[in-house]
């Protein structure tokens, strides 16, 4: 048996073979099944891009359309469901109360068939459907209010922007929203989809993959850094404090929310399209400040550690677009759940195809041949 080397993170080791999706980090290009995100975040929506990632192709009229009626026909929870969630901590974060109810779902949909073409599409759809409208049950109850029903005359994104606050959305932030879902939908092997295609290589149930990746996203180093831009920007608090936070942040090690990526060495081409959308939302609803402090802060960074390969990532300019779109700061990362669900159930799918458990080596660095010493003795 001949040992590799070990590498930290697994940094550049291949953990799969995979046709979904495609990053080039020194170019910035990312693509959907061959497809620029740009493409895609102007021209597609959101559901027909899931579609595009699972089922590997674009779908035609008909096609997209019976996605579509289908989804739109499981949005609904399970009142058992709703009363399990009814007894969450009001301070309980939503990514923890997400990852409990997805699980959950295994407990009301059981049966297991991941060699059946038709369970596997209704198992996608019912995640797909389910997981907004879970998201934001849990935000009415944790405010004492009951969840707001979907709206069946509202297409996906609308129907969640719908269901958070119980008013219409306008088309631009219906519209923006869907890009952001859209831009946020996969991006390769990143930590939770590796945890999906881990758990997957099991034959466990869909509920107990997304679960899992749930759990992974919520971290500050992934998903959990759009939550964390935003505190930050709040920290920095005006634009002449922004290259001290910077200084003491490299004197400190402390690492930049929203900067850097492990493949990207220049700016995250979904942080520049996201940067976009939030300044046509500035447009239509006025002037954010905290984007004075992201400019200020992406301008210094950039200097500092430009050299480096740290630019923005996809986390730092989409709080701002949530923040114009009236979303709570803890929905940050439960939304880039909903959007990576497509990601992730693209990648159970692909696995499921060609299955071996991983199982990977590791390098032992402890002791051996000790001996029991009785616990008197110690
Ligand atoms: C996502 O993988 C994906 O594709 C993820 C994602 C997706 O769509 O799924 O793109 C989504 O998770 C985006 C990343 C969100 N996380 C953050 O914004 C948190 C801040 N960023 C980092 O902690 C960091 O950049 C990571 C976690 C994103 C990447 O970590 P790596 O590849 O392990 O890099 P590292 O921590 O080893 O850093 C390498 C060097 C270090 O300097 P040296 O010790 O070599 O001198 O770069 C420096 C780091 O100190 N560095 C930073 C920094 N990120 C890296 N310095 C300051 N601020 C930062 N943000």
């Amino acid at each position: 048996m001949t040992f590799c080397e070990y590498k930290p993170g697994l940094e550049g080791i291949p953990a799969a073979q995979s046709s979904i999706s495609c990053v080039d980090g020194t170019k910035g290009i990312l693509e959907y099944r061959g497809i620029a995100i740009e493409e895609l975040a102007q021209k597609s929506t959101f559901i027909e891009t899931a579609y595009l990632l699972i089922w590997g192709k674009l779908p035609t009229l008909d096609e997209l359309e019976d996605f579509e009626t289908d989804i739109r026909l499981h949005r609904r929870i399970k009142y058992s469901i709703r009363d399990m969630m009814k007894c969450f901590p009001d301070r309980g974060h939503p990514m923890d109360a997400l990852q409990t109810s997805v699980a959950a779902l295994g407990l009301f949909y059981s049966r297991r068939a991941l060699d059946d073409p038709i369970y596997i599409r209704g198992a996608v759809v019912r995640i797909l459907a389910k997981i907004p409208t879970m998201v934001a049950a849990a935000n009415s109850m944790r405010r004492g209010n009951d969840p707001i029903q979907p709206n069946d005359n509202l297409d996906y994104c609308a129907n969640f922007l719908y269901m958070l606050t119980e008013s219409k959305p306008d088309p631009l932030s219906a519209k923006v929203f869907d890009a952001c879902l859209t831009l946020h939908a996969e991006h390769t092997m990143n930590a939770s989809t590796f945890s999906a295609m881990v758990t997957a290589s099991t034959l466990t149930d869909p509920y107990g993959v997304i679960a899992s990746a749930v759990g992974t996203l919520a971290g500050p180093l992934h998903g959990g850094a759009n939550e964390e831009v935003l505190l930050m920007l709040e920290e920095i608090g005006t634009v002449k404090n922004v290259r001290t936070y910077v200084e003491n942040s490299i004197t400190n090690k402390r690492k930049i929310m929203g900067f850097g990526h492990r493949v990207y060495k220049v700016k995250d081409p979904r942080a520049t399209i996201l940067q976009e959308l939030a300044e046509q939302l500035f447009e239509l609803k006025g002037h954010d400040e905290y984007y004075d402090i992201a400019l200020e802060l992406e301008r210094v960074v950039e200097e500092e550690l430009g050299s480096k390969g740290i630019y923005p990532n996809v986390d730092f300019y989409s709080g701002l677009v949530y923040r114009k779109l009236g979303i709570p700061q803890d929905l940050f990362t439960p939304i880039f759940a909903i959007a990576r669900v497509a990601g992730w159930l693209a990648h159970w799918k692909e696995q499921l195809a060609e299955n071996r458990i991983f199982r990977p080596a590791q390098i032992y660095t402890g002791l051996h041949e000790q001996t029991y010493i009785p616990i008197d003795e110690r």
